[in-house]
């Protein structure tokens, strides 16, 4: 099939995925894959409607993405509540389905009540702002973002997400599987996407509040997290040969407030593949970092959004963008993207994902290739200026997708393979496929997904510096 070609069936395909409800278009399905049970990928989920949403608003289609955001919020727990068994005020919920009874249409939200190990979706109220925020970067509709629902729904996200917890840093503490990655993987405490996802939704946030004397109060919680989030993030997840020589020589057990090891890192922990996996001119963001714990493996998607949102700094999205590059075989393969590197395997595989059947290595999320990671890919590229490897990318994907019939994920070290139990016509691989080709052709329409550095966000940061000493 010619490239051309080839687009023209992913919008089909894309298309055929769309979900009605009352006769109007509100999402799109997971997958339409009929050969396999569909368990929950016959809903719409708010992180895998995101890819559509933006590949739609790319297109100039706004009126999904706007009836999307309406029928969410109003499935916005409202309440405050001390029933554990209810939706805390202010979630959305992981995913939903349009079910036609007798009496009508309904929707049916799970918020992880039904979802397989009863995962709770951290993620989709930060999808949710980002969404909203393309929207508006696109249509200018300020009237829709500045009316009652969206600013009471994003007040909810606000004092839900920035209220204080059972910890003392400015990173946002989750279990594990509450993001793309929702089976065990490890991924508890502080993984890196989750932060990357929650600096995006609150600089959305920041952007679509409306400015007046009663929203002081948010503005300024927000901008002293972002500022927080900056230094913390900069400084204690990145990873280079200098901070990794740092890591090495830590002293241990400092019980003080100045502490250089602050989180009781222990060298010995740094496993053997980092000191081959840098190179001098590279480097990247850890995976997790918390108490007596530092993941050091390679997370695609949290990495990616860290430059398509500024909170890598100029070198370190260079440096980051570098080390795609100079690990294009491990990460690209056969079919880009790897979603994490490398592997669990063996014992830390029995124990770190429960003998996971469908996270073996190089499987699924345990290192398996997501060819709706793409688009991450493709607008890092576009604002960091350096599309050189992009059309290479996309000419991978483009020998395999449609052959394959766009599956969820690829396995194998070189992801050759179609994922063991992958579903085909997996919605977000199309979607993924359709912005990046269309970022490549077109590279100035990524300006409504990406956010520049602000000055006033990093003198917040400065202050954090100074106010923390940390
Ligand atoms: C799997 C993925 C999850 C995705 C869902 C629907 O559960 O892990 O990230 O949202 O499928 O595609």
């Amino acid at each position: 099939m010619k490239n051309g070609d080839l687009l023209e069936e992913a919008w089909q395909l894309l298309e055929n995925s769309i979900v009605e409800y009352k006769g109007r278009p509100i999402g799109t399905l997971a997958a339409e894959d009929k050969s396999l049970s569909p368990l929950n990928y016959n809903q719409i989920f708010m992180r895998d409607f995101a890819v559509s949403a933006f590949a739609f608003l790319l297109d100039g289609r706004h009126e999904i993405v706007k009836n999307f955001l309406e029928v969410t919020v109003s499935l916005q727990s409202r309440v405050s509540q001390m029933d554990c068994f209810l939706p805390a005020k202010g979630t959305m919920p992981a995913s939903f389905k349009v079910s036609h009874a007798a009496a009508g249409e309904k929707l049916i939200p799970d918020y992880g009540e039904k979802a397989i190990a009863r995962v709770a979706p951290i993620d989709s109220v930060f999808w949710w702002l980002y969404i909203l925020r393309a929207y508006v970067k696109k249509t200018n509709d300020w009237d829709y973002a500045h009316g009652d629902d969206c600013q009471q729904s994003i007040k909810s996200i606000l004092e839900l997400t920035l209220t204080n917890r059972f910890d003392m840093f400015p990173t946002m503490l989750v279990p594990d599987g509450s993001f793309m990655i929702d089976r065990r993987m490890g991924v508890y405490g502080y993984p890196l996407e989750i932060q990357s996802l929650f600096f995006t939704a609150l600089l959305a946030a920041k952007e679509l509040l409306i400015q007046n004397n009663d929203n002081k109060i948010y503005f300024e919680n927000i901008n002293r997290r972002l500022g927080h989030l900056v230094y913390h993030i900069r400084k204690y997840y990145w990873l280079d040969f200098k901070t990794l020589n740092q890591i090495y020589r830590f002293k241990i057990e400092e019980y003080k407030e100045h502490a250089l090891n602050r989180f009781n890192i222990f060298p010995e922990s740094i496993p053997s593949w980092v000191f081959n996996w840098l190179s001098d001119d590279d480097g990247y963001f850890a995976g997790n970092v918390g108490p007596s714990r530092m993941d050091f493996r390679f997370f695609t998607a949290g990495n990616l959004l860290m430059i398509i949102n500024s909170l890598a700094d100029k070198k370190q999205a260079g440096a980051l963008l570098t080390l795609l590059q100079n690990r294009e075989k491990e990460l690209m393969g056969e079919m880009p993207l790897k979603i994490c590197y490398p592997a669990l395997t063996g014992k830390e595989w029995r124990l770190i994902t429960g003998h996971d059947p469908k996270n073996t290595a190089w499987s699924y999320h345990n290192g398996g290739s997501w060819p709706s990671l793409i688009w991450y890919l493709a607008v890092a590229s576009v604002k960091t200026g350096r599309t050189g490897h992009l059309g290479e990318m996309i000419e991978l994907a483009e020998r395999r997708l449609s052959r394959d019939n766009y599956p969820e994920y690829y396995d194998g070290i070189h992801n050759k393979l179609v994922g063991k139990e992958a579903r085909r016509r997996q919605t977000w691989s199309i979607a993924g496929y359709i912005i990046a080709k269309t970022l490549l052709n077109e590279p100035q329409k990524s300006e409504i997904l990406t956010f520049d550095e602000s000055p006033e966000i990093q003198s917040c940061a400065e202050n954090s510096c100074k106010e923390l000493d940390y």
